[in-house]
């Protein structure tokens, strides 16, 4: 595993989620939920969608194509047409300042 420090927590608010772009990776959406952060795969897995420029409603994400979800915390589908999970990562806080855990690429 590799650790890839990303951003301060200051950056992204509560229930806010963004995008970042790692070499070697696929885009990959962070998310703040009430102070933890969590990552998944950014693309949606139903069509060429960014989760990152989707709506987060409790601990989902919601799709900006079809309004499909997933759960942030765990990548499961929760609303059709999303049916395959999202891919999660790891994240870590230190220090203020959010980090992902990767499999080396
Ligand atoms: S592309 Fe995401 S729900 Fe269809």
């Amino acid at each position: 595993m590799q650790k890839v420090s990303l951003f301060p927590t200051s950056e992204l608010s509560e229930n806010e989620v963004r995008l970042v772009e790692i070499d070697g990776y696929p885009p990959i959406a962070i998310y703040n939920l009430a102070g933890d952060f969590f990552a998944t795969d950014d693309t949606c897995t139903h069509g060429n969608a960014s989760m990152s420029e989707g709506d987060i409603d409790g601990d989902e994400i919601y799709c900006p194509f079809h309004m499909g979800a997933f759960d942030i915390r765990t990548g499961e589908a929760t609303v059709p047409p999303c049916a395959t999970p999202l891919k999660t990562y790891q994240t870590e806080v230190v220090d203020q300042m959010v980090s992902i855990l990767l499999e080396k690429a």
